[in-house]
Protein backbone atom coordinates (compact mmCIF):
# COMPACT_ATOMS: atom_id res chain seq x y z
CA UNK A 1 0.00 0.00 0.00
CA UNK A 2 1.51 3.32 -1.02
CA UNK A 3 -1.12 5.94 0.69
CA UNK A 4 -1.53 9.50 0.69
CA UNK A 5 0.85 11.13 -1.58
CA UNK A 6 -0.56 15.04 -1.19
CA UNK A 7 2.72 16.50 -0.35
CA UNK A 8 5.19 14.48 -1.47
CA UNK A 9 3.82 12.02 -4.39
CA UNK A 10 3.87 14.59 -7.21
CA UNK A 11 7.30 15.64 -6.97
CA UNK A 12 8.39 11.23 -7.45
CA UNK A 13 11.55 10.36 -5.87
CA UNK A 14 15.00 9.78 -7.99
CA UNK A 15 15.08 11.19 -11.34
CA UNK A 16 13.21 8.86 -13.41
CA UNK A 17 11.71 6.40 -10.88
CA UNK A 18 8.64 6.67 -8.46
CA UNK A 19 8.32 4.00 -5.35
CA UNK A 20 5.19 2.78 -5.81
CA UNK A 21 3.63 -0.27 -3.12
CA UNK A 22 7.45 -0.24 -2.29
CA UNK A 23 8.93 -1.10 -5.80
CA UNK A 24 10.86 0.70 -7.75
CA UNK A 25 9.10 1.57 -11.45
CA UNK A 26 11.38 2.29 -14.23
CA UNK A 27 9.44 5.44 -15.83
CA UNK A 28 10.63 4.10 -19.45
CA UNK A 29 9.09 0.96 -19.29
CA UNK A 30 5.62 2.46 -18.77
CA UNK A 31 3.30 1.58 -21.27
CA UNK A 32 1.66 4.92 -21.45
CA UNK A 33 2.88 7.37 -18.51
CA UNK A 34 1.70 10.80 -17.90
CA UNK A 35 4.37 13.21 -16.99
CA UNK A 36 3.33 16.52 -15.01
CA UNK A 37 0.21 16.40 -17.61
CA UNK A 38 -1.64 19.61 -16.87
CA UNK A 39 -5.12 20.43 -18.80
CA UNK A 40 -6.67 23.84 -19.24
CA UNK A 41 -10.35 24.15 -21.11
CA UNK A 42 -11.15 27.42 -22.88
CA UNK A 43 -14.32 28.75 -21.57
CA UNK A 44 -16.71 31.09 -23.09
CA UNK A 45 -15.42 34.96 -22.43
CA UNK A 46 -12.09 33.44 -22.80
CA UNK A 47 -11.31 32.47 -19.22
CA UNK A 48 -9.46 29.58 -18.76
CA UNK A 49 -10.17 26.36 -16.60
CA UNK A 50 -7.86 24.49 -15.77
CA UNK A 51 -9.22 20.77 -15.08
CA UNK A 52 -5.70 18.47 -14.34
CA UNK A 53 -2.30 19.51 -12.75
CA UNK A 54 0.91 18.11 -12.31
CA UNK A 55 -0.29 14.66 -12.84
CA UNK A 56 2.06 11.80 -12.94
CA UNK A 57 0.47 8.44 -13.67
CA UNK A 58 2.21 5.94 -15.51
CA UNK A 59 0.63 2.42 -16.40
CA UNK A 60 3.53 -0.76 -16.70
CA UNK A 61 2.29 -3.43 -19.74
CA UNK A 62 0.25 -5.89 -17.84
CA UNK A 63 -0.94 -3.63 -15.08
CA UNK A 64 -4.76 -2.82 -14.37
CA UNK A 65 -5.02 0.61 -13.10
CA UNK A 66 -8.03 2.04 -11.56
CA UNK A 67 -8.39 5.78 -11.77
CA UNK A 68 -11.18 7.30 -8.70
CA UNK A 69 -12.25 10.62 -8.19
CA UNK A 70 -15.31 13.24 -7.37
CA UNK A 71 -17.49 13.91 -10.47
CA UNK A 72 -15.92 16.94 -12.63
CA UNK A 73 -12.35 15.59 -11.13
CA UNK A 74 -11.23 14.95 -14.33
CA UNK A 75 -10.77 11.61 -15.06
CA UNK A 76 -12.45 11.18 -18.41
CA UNK A 77 -9.72 13.97 -18.95
CA UNK A 78 -7.24 11.94 -18.22
CA UNK A 79 -7.85 9.56 -20.32
CA UNK A 80 -8.35 11.42 -23.15
CA UNK A 81 -5.15 12.66 -22.88
CA UNK A 82 -3.91 9.30 -22.49
CA UNK A 83 -5.92 8.33 -26.05
CA UNK A 84 -4.28 11.19 -27.61
CA UNK A 85 -7.94 13.06 -27.61
CA UNK A 86 -6.68 16.17 -26.19
CA UNK A 87 -3.76 17.81 -26.00
CA UNK A 88 -1.76 18.25 -22.23
CA UNK A 89 -1.12 22.26 -22.03
CA UNK A 90 2.20 20.95 -19.43
CA UNK A 91 3.71 18.06 -19.34
CA UNK A 92 3.94 14.95 -21.95
CA UNK A 93 2.16 12.15 -22.64
CA UNK A 94 4.64 8.50 -23.51
CA UNK A 95 3.50 5.42 -24.77
CA UNK A 96 6.18 2.52 -24.43
CA UNK A 97 8.60 5.84 -24.51
CA UNK A 98 7.93 7.18 -27.91
CA UNK A 99 6.19 10.89 -27.44
CA UNK A 100 2.42 10.58 -28.25
CA UNK A 101 1.35 12.81 -31.06
CA UNK A 102 -2.36 12.55 -32.64
CA UNK A 103 -4.24 9.57 -31.77
CA UNK A 104 -2.53 6.76 -29.60
CA UNK A 105 -3.01 4.27 -31.76
CA UNK A 106 -1.90 1.44 -29.38
CA UNK A 107 -4.51 2.06 -27.23
CA UNK A 108 -8.32 0.94 -27.26
CA UNK A 109 -10.92 2.94 -25.51
CA UNK A 110 -13.72 1.96 -24.22
CA UNK A 111 -16.38 4.87 -23.30
CA UNK A 112 -18.65 5.24 -21.28
CA UNK A 113 -21.64 6.00 -23.51
CA UNK A 114 -22.45 3.18 -26.06
CA UNK A 115 -20.73 3.62 -29.58
CA UNK A 116 -21.74 1.00 -31.47
CA UNK A 117 -22.91 1.46 -34.89
CA UNK A 118 -27.12 1.21 -35.15
CA UNK A 119 -27.03 0.29 -38.36
CA UNK A 120 -24.84 -2.27 -38.10
CA UNK A 121 -25.47 -6.13 -36.46
CA UNK A 122 -23.29 -6.74 -33.56
CA UNK A 123 -21.25 -9.05 -35.84
CA UNK A 124 -20.27 -6.41 -38.56
CA UNK A 125 -19.81 -3.94 -35.65
CA UNK A 126 -17.19 -6.11 -34.58
CA UNK A 127 -15.73 -6.89 -37.25
CA UNK A 128 -15.29 -3.16 -38.41
CA UNK A 129 -13.01 -2.62 -35.77
CA UNK A 130 -10.10 -4.58 -37.90
CA UNK A 131 -11.22 -2.13 -41.01
CA UNK A 132 -8.34 0.32 -40.37
CA UNK A 133 -5.89 -3.15 -40.18
CA UNK A 134 -6.73 -3.69 -43.44
CA UNK A 135 -8.06 -7.32 -42.62
CA UNK A 136 -10.17 -8.94 -45.75
CA UNK A 137 -13.30 -8.75 -44.96
CA UNK A 138 -13.33 -12.74 -44.77
CA UNK A 139 -11.19 -12.92 -42.25
CA UNK A 140 -12.72 -10.28 -40.38
CA UNK A 141 -16.01 -12.19 -39.56
CA UNK A 142 -14.27 -15.36 -38.88
CA UNK A 143 -12.43 -13.23 -35.95
CA UNK A 144 -15.44 -11.36 -34.78
CA UNK A 145 -17.37 -14.58 -34.52
CA UNK A 146 -14.44 -15.88 -32.46
CA UNK A 147 -14.77 -12.62 -30.39
CA UNK A 148 -18.78 -12.62 -30.26
CA UNK A 149 -18.59 -16.18 -28.45
CA UNK A 150 -15.71 -15.40 -26.37
CA UNK A 151 -17.51 -12.89 -24.76
CA UNK A 152 -20.69 -14.82 -24.51
CA UNK A 153 -22.85 -13.66 -27.48
CA UNK A 154 -22.33 -16.54 -30.26
CA UNK A 155 -26.42 -16.99 -30.60
CA UNK A 156 -26.30 -12.80 -31.26
CA UNK A 157 -24.24 -12.17 -33.85
CA UNK A 158 -27.44 -11.28 -36.01
CA UNK A 159 -28.83 -8.70 -33.87
CA UNK A 160 -28.67 -5.15 -34.39
CA UNK A 161 -27.84 -2.69 -31.34
CA UNK A 162 -31.35 -2.11 -30.46
CA UNK A 163 -32.42 -5.78 -29.56
CA UNK A 164 -29.66 -6.19 -27.31
CA UNK A 165 -30.41 -5.38 -23.33
CA UNK A 166 -27.24 -3.04 -22.48
CA UNK A 167 -25.05 -5.84 -20.80
CA UNK A 168 -25.22 -7.12 -24.39
CA UNK A 169 -23.84 -4.09 -26.15
CA UNK A 170 -21.61 -3.69 -23.43
CA UNK A 171 -19.98 -7.22 -24.62
CA UNK A 172 -20.52 -6.16 -28.24
CA UNK A 173 -18.37 -3.23 -27.46
CA UNK A 174 -15.73 -5.15 -25.46
CA UNK A 175 -15.33 -7.68 -28.32
CA UNK A 176 -15.20 -4.71 -30.61
CA UNK A 177 -11.82 -3.23 -28.29
CA UNK A 178 -10.38 -6.59 -28.29
CA UNK A 179 -10.51 -7.44 -31.66
CA UNK A 180 -7.84 -5.23 -32.67
CA UNK A 181 -5.81 -6.63 -29.83
CA UNK A 182 -4.31 -3.08 -28.29
CA UNK A 183 -1.18 -3.28 -26.00
CA UNK A 184 -3.14 -0.20 -23.74
CA UNK A 185 -6.94 -0.75 -22.80
CA UNK A 186 -8.40 2.92 -21.38
CA UNK A 187 -12.09 2.48 -20.52
CA UNK A 188 -14.02 5.08 -18.92
CA UNK A 189 -16.82 4.02 -16.38
CA UNK A 190 -17.45 1.19 -19.38
CA UNK A 191 -20.18 -0.33 -16.78
CA UNK A 192 -21.55 2.24 -15.18
CA UNK A 193 -25.37 2.56 -17.48
CA UNK A 194 -25.90 -1.43 -15.90
CA UNK A 195 -27.32 -2.87 -13.05
CA UNK A 196 -25.48 -3.55 -10.27
CA UNK A 197 -25.64 -7.45 -11.36
CA UNK A 198 -24.62 -6.84 -14.74
CA UNK A 199 -21.60 -4.91 -13.24
CA UNK A 200 -20.62 -7.62 -11.49
CA UNK A 201 -21.16 -10.11 -14.32
CA UNK A 202 -19.39 -7.73 -16.98
CA UNK A 203 -16.23 -6.68 -14.20
CA UNK A 204 -15.33 -10.84 -14.20
CA UNK A 205 -15.72 -11.49 -17.99
CA UNK A 206 -13.52 -8.12 -18.19
CA UNK A 207 -11.20 -9.95 -15.56
CA UNK A 208 -11.08 -13.57 -17.18
CA UNK A 209 -10.29 -11.77 -20.71
CA UNK A 210 -8.15 -9.53 -19.24
CA UNK A 211 -5.95 -12.55 -17.47
CA UNK A 212 -5.76 -14.20 -20.43
CA UNK A 213 -3.87 -11.62 -22.51
CA UNK A 214 -2.71 -9.21 -19.84
CA UNK A 215 -2.71 -5.66 -21.35
CA UNK A 216 -1.95 -2.54 -19.59
CA UNK A 217 -5.40 -0.66 -18.23
CA UNK A 218 -6.31 2.63 -17.02
CA UNK A 219 -9.85 1.94 -15.48
CA UNK A 220 -11.86 5.01 -15.06
CA UNK A 221 -14.51 4.79 -12.08
CA UNK A 222 -16.66 6.86 -9.51
CA UNK A 223 -17.34 3.36 -7.85
CA UNK A 224 -14.40 2.51 -5.09
CA UNK A 225 -15.76 -1.30 -4.71
CA UNK A 226 -15.28 -1.85 -8.54
CA UNK A 227 -12.08 -0.09 -8.33
CA UNK A 228 -10.47 -2.29 -6.03
CA UNK A 229 -12.34 -5.30 -7.32
CA UNK A 230 -10.62 -5.00 -10.01
CA UNK A 231 -7.53 -2.90 -10.36
CA UNK A 232 -3.59 -3.86 -9.08
CA UNK A 233 -3.07 -0.14 -8.03
CA UNK A 234 -6.26 2.43 -7.58
CA UNK A 235 -5.18 6.02 -8.12
CA UNK A 236 -7.49 8.83 -6.48
CA UNK A 237 -7.97 12.39 -8.07
CA UNK A 238 -8.94 15.45 -5.61
CA UNK A 239 -11.21 17.85 -6.65
CA UNK A 240 -11.03 20.20 -8.93
CA UNK A 241 -10.17 23.02 -10.44
CA UNK A 242 -6.57 22.20 -10.92
CA UNK A 243 -7.70 18.40 -9.77
CA UNK A 244 -4.11 16.26 -8.94
CA UNK A 245 -3.67 12.81 -7.26
CA UNK A 246 -3.78 12.79 -3.83
CA UNK A 247 -3.66 8.96 -3.18
CA UNK A 248 -2.06 5.85 -4.61
CA UNK A 249 -2.51 2.13 -3.29
CA UNK A 250 -1.86 -0.74 -4.28
CA UNK A 251 -4.67 -3.67 -4.48
CA UNK A 252 -2.88 -7.04 -2.81
CA UNK A 253 -6.04 -8.82 -3.17
CA UNK A 254 -4.89 -12.51 -4.86
CA UNK A 255 -5.67 -13.15 -8.51
CA UNK A 256 -7.94 -14.91 -9.42
CA UNK A 257 -11.34 -12.81 -8.34
CA UNK A 258 -14.48 -13.03 -7.91
CA UNK A 259 -15.99 -9.75 -7.81
CA UNK A 260 -18.67 -10.59 -6.32
CA UNK A 261 -17.25 -12.79 -3.59
CA UNK A 262 -14.19 -10.53 -3.12
CA UNK A 263 -16.30 -7.82 -1.54
CA UNK A 264 -16.59 -10.11 1.18
CA UNK A 265 -12.98 -10.58 2.24
CA UNK A 266 -11.83 -8.87 5.37
CA UNK A 267 -8.36 -7.56 3.37
CA UNK A 268 -11.17 -6.00 0.91
CA UNK A 269 -12.75 -3.97 3.84
CA UNK A 270 -10.01 -2.61 5.22
CA UNK A 271 -8.18 -1.30 1.93
CA UNK A 272 -11.92 0.54 1.26
CA UNK A 273 -11.81 2.23 4.82
CA UNK A 274 -8.84 2.99 4.03
CA UNK A 275 -8.87 4.47 0.40
CA UNK A 276 -12.42 5.77 1.12
CA UNK A 277 -11.04 7.52 4.03
CA UNK A 278 -8.69 9.57 1.15
CA UNK A 279 -11.81 9.71 -1.32
CA UNK A 280 -14.66 11.05 0.56
CA UNK A 281 -12.58 14.12 1.67
CA UNK A 282 -12.49 15.03 -2.12
CA UNK A 283 -15.89 14.09 -2.58
CA UNK A 284 -17.29 15.75 -0.05
CA UNK A 285 -14.60 19.11 -1.70
CA UNK A 286 -16.44 18.58 -5.23
CA UNK A 287 -19.86 18.98 -3.73
CA UNK A 288 -19.23 21.59 -2.01
CA UNK A 289 -17.82 23.74 -5.27
CA UNK A 290 -14.36 22.73 -5.20
CA UNK A 291 -11.57 24.49 -3.36
CA UNK A 292 -11.63 27.84 -2.44
N1 LIG B 1 -14.55 20.82 -23.24
C1 LIG B 1 -14.56 21.35 -22.02
N2 LIG B 1 -14.67 22.67 -21.82
C2 LIG B 1 -14.67 23.21 -20.59
N3 LIG B 1 -14.58 22.49 -19.46
C3 LIG B 1 -14.49 21.16 -19.58
C4 LIG B 1 -14.48 20.51 -20.85
N4 LIG B 1 -14.36 19.18 -20.66
C5 LIG B 1 -14.32 19.02 -19.32
N5 LIG B 1 -14.38 20.19 -18.67
C6 LIG B 1 -14.34 20.40 -17.22
O1 LIG B 1 -13.18 19.75 -16.72
C7 LIG B 1 -13.47 19.12 -15.48
C8 LIG B 1 -13.13 17.65 -15.58
O2 LIG B 1 -14.04 17.02 -16.45
P1 LIG B 1 -14.07 15.44 -16.65
O3 LIG B 1 -15.11 15.15 -17.65
O4 LIG B 1 -12.70 14.98 -16.92
O5 LIG B 1 -14.52 14.95 -15.18
P2 LIG B 1 -14.77 13.46 -14.66
O6 LIG B 1 -13.89 13.26 -13.48
O7 LIG B 1 -14.64 12.51 -15.77
O8 LIG B 1 -16.28 13.56 -14.15
P3 LIG B 1 -17.46 12.46 -14.19
O9 LIG B 1 -17.17 11.51 -13.05
O10 LIG B 1 -18.68 13.26 -13.91
O11 LIG B 1 -17.46 11.79 -15.52
C9 LIG B 1 -14.94 19.40 -15.19
O12 LIG B 1 -15.01 20.45 -14.27
C10 LIG B 1 -15.53 19.78 -16.52
O13 LIG B 1 -16.57 20.70 -16.36
MG1 LIG C 1 -16.03 11.30 -16.83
Amino acid sequence: MVGQRAAEGRKGGRAGMRLVGGTALAHDDAAVRLDGVGIAFTLKGGKRYVAVEGIDLGVMPGEFVAVVGPTGSGKSTLLNAAAGLLKPAAGSVTVFSSALSGLNARAGYLFQADALMPWKTALDNVAVALEPQKVPRAEALVRAREWLARVGLAAFADRYPHMLSGGQRKRVALAQMLIRDPEILLMDEPFGPLDAQTRQIMGNLLLELWAANRKAVMFVTHDLEEAIALADRVVVLSAGPAAGIVGEFKVDLARPRDISEIRLEPQFHALYKEIWSCLRVEVSRAYAGGPA
